[in-house]
């Protein structure tokens, strides 16, 4: 396989607005679903750390935006913080938008390209008291922050994102009840899914809209980022395992691809849930809604896949129909310290797919990454963490986008997560995904670890071999 990086493929970093800024109640920040969290119980979290902290971001954004371009990167994603940018009675909060203004600027100055999502998991606390995803009320001021936000920001941003993994809140706090507010419940998680694309497709009209009237740049482009774990079942699956991988894909997947490529929800899908009783309220005018979810372009984050099979139970303990359940390959490899399988030739298969099914949509890796636990045993004498692990598992990946646009995929380019080790949720800074080290002990000092030259390197070899 030849291994080179075409010309025009970005590289880049991601990171996330709560993940990273802390100053939670600095600049007239509101609280949010995090921080309503980690105060009602924050032995949740690893080591007790809360949302309070991230890596310091909003006070070392400038060291960090040259950190990326001293190691090369084109471009660097986060996320505007909803409880930062808007006040309780939805108007622009101007501090918070001073500091994304900074950012702007800075990004700018140092030719970084910021790619600039709206929501990552981060509901206003004030909101989520009013019902969150689940009332369509929220949907409307979801609609009004994106509004205010592409006004705001119209002139300083070219490429937007409405959110980031829209699966992620249904599945983590409303299916599976891993998340506060800790649900489980299949028929509430269909609402929030199906709130959370009606958002993203306000979002999308308030886009369209502010581009006519001359807010955006005429290059602007708007996308969704989600995380597209291929799916899988048994080498030699029955009827049913088949059934589950229908309706894995077409809830986790197709549900969102058809969405932004063709501003439907897949009806077979729909059928099923009509059928199970998990149909969410479809209302009239919300066809047409939903056919303004178009997007530009799309963000894949890859981390692994999804292996399932037929569910051994027919009902869950609501009584609603199980339609898969999770499928351990014996042969998998696993990140050990997150509990994923790592299969690099995933990446492969949706860029596939996405050149088979959806063959108009360009797309990007917006995250792939590995985390992992205790780093501090890899150090040399000099205290560099010699990290080669992570170094593998990026090889291996692009290895496998790069196979994938030689087989025709619209791959544009790809985006490290966690560049600097920032916080992950209640995992809090267990795993460690950073290129770039940060002492938690140390004011947040920023430190390079072995994969952050390595990189350097593979974004000057471009057009080269990696080696
Ligand atoms: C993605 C999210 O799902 O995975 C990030 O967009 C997250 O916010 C990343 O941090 C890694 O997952 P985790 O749970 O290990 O932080």
């Amino acid at each position: 396989m030849e291994l080179r990086l075409p010309k025009d493929f970005f590289m880049g970093a991601a990171m996330s607005g709560p993940q990273t800024e802390g100053a939670y109640r600095t600049g007239g920040k509101l609280e949010n679903i995090w921080d309503t969290w980690s105060d009602l119980s924050i032995s949740d979290f690893y080591n007790k750390v809360g949302s309070y902290v991230g890596n310091n971001f909003y006070e070392k954004y400038e060291e960090d935006i040259k950190l990326f371009k001293s190691l090369g990167l084109d471009s660097f994603r986060t996320s505007i913080q909803w409880s930062r940018l808007m006040d309780q009675d939805q108007k622009l909060n101007p501090e918070g938008a001073d500091f994304y203004h900074k950012v702007c600027a800075c990004a700018k100055e140092q030719r970084i390209e910021l790619f600039m999502n709206l929501y990552h998991f981060d509901m206003p606390a004030y909101l989520f008291r009013k019902g969150g995803w689940e009332n369509r009320e929220v949907v409307e001021a979801y609609a009004t922050y994106a509004r205010t936000a592409f006004r705001e920001f119209g002139k300083e941003i070219t490429y937007w994102f409405t959110f980031n993994e829209p699966i992620v809140e249904p599945d983590q706090r409303y299916r599976d009840g891993l998340w506060y507010p800790f649900i489980q419940d299949a028929k509430r998680g269909m609402a929030v899914q199906y709130h959370l694309s009606l958002a993203h497709c306000l979002a999308v009209r308030e886009f369209q809209k502010a581009k006519e009237e001359g807010f955006l740049l005429p290059e602007a482009k708007i996308g969704l980022i989600n995380c597209f774990a291929p799916p899988y079942t048994k080498e030699d699956p029955s009827p049913e395992d088949l059934e589950a991988l229908r309706m894995e894909d077409g809830v986790k997947n197709r549900w969102w691809l058809d969405l932004v490529a063709e501003g439907r929800l897949p009806k077979d899908i729909l059928e099923t849930l009509k059928d199970s009783g998990l149909l969410p309220d479809i209302r009239p005018g919300d066809e047409q809604i939903l056919a303004m979810g178009r997007v530009d372009w799309l963000g894949f984050n890859y981390y692994h896949p999804s292996r399932v099979q037929a569910p051994r139970e027919k009902f869950d303990q609501k009584g609603y129909p199980k339609y898969a359940d999770a499928y351990v390959w014996p042969e998998a490899k696993m990140n050990i310290y997150r509990g994923w399988e790592i299969y690099p030739k995933g990446i492969y298969d949706f860029g596939m797919k996405m050149k088979e099914e959806y063959p108009n949509l360009k797309f990007f890796i917006s995250e792939n990454g590995m985390g992992v636990e205790h780093e501090d045993r890899f150090r040399d004498k000099e205290g560099q963490i010699q990290d080669d692990y992570r170094i593998e598992f990026v090889k291996e990946h692009l290895e496998w986008i790069l196979k994938a646009i030689q087989d025709g995929a619209k791959c544009m380019g790809y985006h490290y997560w966690g560049l600097i080790d920032n916080w992950s949720w209640n995992n809090a800074f267990k795993n460690r995904y950073g290129m770039v080290e940060v002492d938690l002990a140390g004011n947040y000092q920023r430190r390079w670890k072995k994969s952050a030259a390595w990189i350097q390197e593979v974004i000057r070899a471009r057009e080269q071999e990696i080696s």
